[in-house]
């Protein structure tokens, strides 16, 4: 060691030189995704790619055939005594706590006696391959009594049937301004749920250590919340359960509580059977089994004035929560705080219900509620704007939040004031650069010429809020090592699902330490390393784990300055860490060369960061508070052209603008806004999930669900980051890119609905469903007829 660090003094990077240019700044520049070579040279590990150990066993899960019963008996004979079957284990089997809830514990790993949904596991058979683990599930016998089950948000409010206390949010006298509005709309909508659809299904991987502790390689957006099912269902301590997870092939919302079933039933039959166990799901059961977005059913009443300005409105949403509350409730919470959208509001009441229905218990996915809140109002204004006949622009432009307290009109109707809104010049830039306004006017002379196809065009904006609402989920933690030779290695709290946090990370780390961002690596996610982490979620992954990083790589910092000025002298304060240089006292020294004198000095080189998000507080009981660290804005034009006889359309033109303040990456935040605007287009129209009336999920495979492929992006895609800065001290002043540009296909929607209101010259209102499917868009063209009379 001694040697090779005497070496390292004689012979400092060559590579390094001194005379370069000091464009070093790691953070802003466009750099590609850590691992982008990997992903498309096949070389990136998932879990299902991890070599397998000796005696590794496969697991899979037996599932309810029935939504709602009581379990007589379970005839699991036939199954033991299949090919290559080693254990059939059931709910008694569970050493611990038999549930997988991540808030409330109402979510069974395997049901005990009861089962409340088609696809709810029932048993588990571990066997020498995967493919005679699911060949044996099949010939178990179960005796059902059926039980009458609840299928629909509609149905369960009817039965008054709900997994949580109602919610609601009130502010002002929403009654009285409806009593005195000049004109009101009444009315329901239902909007449609989404599957994850993550290219990598569900897997968990356990493997038995010495002296009982396990290790769970599980795909999850949170090892630690599956670090404390695995140890309630083994009965353990966390600290003999470790779990990681290197990267996911995507998460979307799926796989933050959803991963628990899987990673608590492969640890269960690990600990049973001391043999490493893996839990693989097939996309059938993958859809059968896990929760999704939740479908929204509302009921709406909402007075407005002749220039469209909205003075009361009250609204009752209700979802399709499922069979337990999973993460219904955050969903829902977020759903009434997304409601206002970019809007103010000065007399609401919003309540929100979470429909208990026998189906997949839903969860989080992309926005997270915050979507459902704001396509309602969305469509609301949408509504004004027919009714007034004008340009829906213009009632969105007279109902956004004030920019300031002069102005007013600035406070949401959670009381978190608005301080950071650009919302005005944002729609003002794409109004102007997408020629909104002369595209509309061509399209109205299209239509006029146009007797079957229809084009249709429409604007929308969006406001998101960034933090978890709980406050005390806003930390994290990192740790940065600088190794002798210079390199460095990062590890924190977030997960990598694709989503590039890793590489903001790491350009976070490479540029505190002034160093290129080839010196720096980023290792898996592991609850060895860092406790007590929040999920990668609510899109605060960058802003949460960032600032971690940020506050260990520092120190290292500081304590290379302090030896530095001590050795060359100078003040500490005035020592420069710059394009893998340190600058001391008037003389450059190469970042390796200081590195390894502070290590013969004895100068820690590594350290740990935390970071709590301040100034954020909720109450929940009467949903006020100050939730957000701030907001994210956007906006997006959509063109689409649609077929009145056949109902098929096509996405003609998209063009988006997006605030994600100082970007740390624009490569990576454009790839964010670009995949969100797609995959939010897929769930307003090709996505359906669809229910028998038994209740069994029908649309369970991309052979009749139906996401968006590359030939659905429009030929002329433009998605632009907005030039700002975050108001709020963010890391870099960067702003969360995530969840919010999944909102900005509502452009998509309404364009459709722009298009079907063509049909009756714009003077009716289409009852147009999202998914805006064919058969939707049909039904509303028939409709649409019906009642102009044509
Ligand atoms: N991007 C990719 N490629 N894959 C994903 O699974 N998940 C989304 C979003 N972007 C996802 C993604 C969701 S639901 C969230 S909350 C954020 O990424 C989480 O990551 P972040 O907080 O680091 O942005
Ligand atoms: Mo994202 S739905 O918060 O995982």
């Amino acid at each position: 060691m001694n040697i090779q660090t005497e070496s390292f003094l004689a012979d400092p990077d060559k590579s390094v030189d001194l005379n370069a240019s000091p464009d070093w700044a790691a953070v802003g520049k466009p750099s590609p995704h850590e691992s982008a070579v990997l992903h498309v040279s096949g070389e990136a590990n998932y879990t299902d790619d991890l070599p397998e150990l000796q005696g590794t066993l496969h697991a899979a899960l037996g599932l309810s055939q029935k939504a709602h019963a009581n379990v007589r008996a379970m005839d699991l004979d036939r199954v033991r005594s299949a090919p290559g079957v080693v254990a059939v284990l059931t709910a008694k089997d569970i050493p611990g706590l038999n549930d997988c809830g991540p808030i409330i514990h109402d979510d069974p790993i395997l049901a005990d006696g009861l089962v409340q949904y088609v696809g709810q596991p029932l048993f588990m058979v571990v066997a020498d391959s995967h493919d005679n683990a699911r060949r044996a599930v099949r010939a178990a016998q179960v005796d059902y009594e059926e039980l009458p089950a609840i299928l629909t948000p509609e149905a369960a409010r009817d039965a008054q049937s709900f997994v949580l206390p109602p919610m609601q949010l009130r502010r002002g006298d929403a009654q009285a301004a409806l009593a005195a509005a000049p004109h009101v709309l009444r009315g329901t909508l239902n909007v449609g749920g989404q599957e994850q659809f993550y290219l990598e299904g569900q897997v968990a991987y356990a493997i038995p250590q010495e002296d009982r502790g396990m290790l769970v390689q599980c795909s999850t957006q949170h090892p630690s919340e599956m670090l404390h099912v695995v140890a309630h269902a083994l009965g353990w301590s966390s600290h003999q359960v470790r779990v990681e997870c290197r990267r996911m092939g995507g998460g979307f919302g799926g796989k933050e509580s959803q991963s628990a079933l899987w990673a608590a039933a492969a640890a269960i039959a690990a600990a049973r059977l001391k043999r490493p166990v893996k839990l693989r799901a097939d996309r059938d059961d993958d859809m059968i089994v896990t929760g999704k977005r939740h479908c929204f059913f509302y009921e709406y009443e909402l007075g407005y004035d002749d220039d469209g300005r909205i003075l009361g409105a009250k609204i009752e949403m209700v979802s399709r929560a499922g069979y337990s509350a999973d993460l219904s409730g955050p969903v829902a919470t977020r759903a009434v705080c997304h409601f206002d959208n970019a809007y103010y509001l000065s007399d609401v009441d919003i309540r929100a219900l979470c429909g208990k229905t026998n189906t997949q218990s839903n969860t989080a996915f992309r926005g997270f509620g915050g979507p459902q809140g704001a396509i309602a109002i969305e469509y609301l204004i949408d509504d004004i704007a027919r009714e007034l006949g004008r340009d829906p622009l213009d009632i969105r432009k007279a109902n956004f939040y004030g920019r300031n307290d002069a102005e007013g009109r600035n406070v949401t109707p959670y009381g978190q004031k608005v301080e950071d809104n650009v919302i005005h010049e944002l729609v003002a830039e794409l109004e102007s650069s997408s020629a909104y306004r002369e595209r509309r006017q061509a399209t109205r002379a299209f239509n006029a010429a146009s007797p079957v196809l229809k084009k249709g065009i429409a604007i929308t904006p969006v406001k998101f809020g960034i933090a978890f609402n709980v406050s005390h989920l806003n930390q994290a933690g990192a740790l940065v090592h600088v190794y002798v030779d210079g390199s460095v290695l990062v590890n924190h709290g977030g997960t990598e699902m694709g989503q590039g946090l890793n590489t903001k990370v790491m350009q976070v780390v490479a540029h505190e330490l002034g160093v290129s961002l080839d010196r720096v690596r980023a290792t898996a996610t592991d609850t060895s390393k860092i406790a007590n982490t929040s999920a990668t979620a609510a899109s605060t992954g960058a802003d949460l784990n960032g600032k971690a990083a940020q506050n260990a790589a520092r120190q290292v910092r500081e304590r290379l300055a302090l030896y530095a000025s001590t050795r060359y002298g100078g003040a500490p304060e005035d020592v420069r860490f710059a394009g893998d240089r340190v600058h001391v006292n008037g003389e450059v020294h190469p970042f390796v060369e200081i590195v390894a004198q502070a290590y013969l000095a004895r100068v820690q080189l590594w350290s740990d960061g935390f970071y709590a998000t301040p100034d954020l507080h909720w109450d929940s009981k009467t949903m006020t508070g100050h939730p957000f660290s701030y907001y994210a804005y956007g906006a997006a034009v959509a063109e689409v052209l649609v077929d009145t006889l056949t109902g098929e359309w096509k996405l003609l033109q998209a063009d988006g603008l997006y605030d994600a303040g100082n970007s740390l990456n624009p490569a990576i935040d454009i790839g964010q806004v670009e995949g969100a605007f797609i995959q939010g287009m897929g769930w307003l129209t090709t996505e359906e999930l669809w229910w028998n009336s038994a209740g069994k999920l029908m649309t369970h495979a991309p052979s009749t669900y139906k996401i968006p492929a590359v030939s659905d992006c429009p030929e002329a895609f433009s998605m632009k980051l907005f030039k700002n800065s975050n108001v709020t001290d963010s890391i870099h002043r960067s702003k969360a890119t995530g969840e919010p540009p999944l909102l900005l296909p509502f452009s998509v929607f309404f364009a459709i609905r722009d298009a079907v209101a063509s049909v009756a010259d714009y003077r009716v209102n289409p009852a147009l469903r999202a998914p805006a499917t064919g058969e939707a868009i049909l039904d509303a063209v028939d409709a649409v007829r019906a009642a102009f009379g044509g």
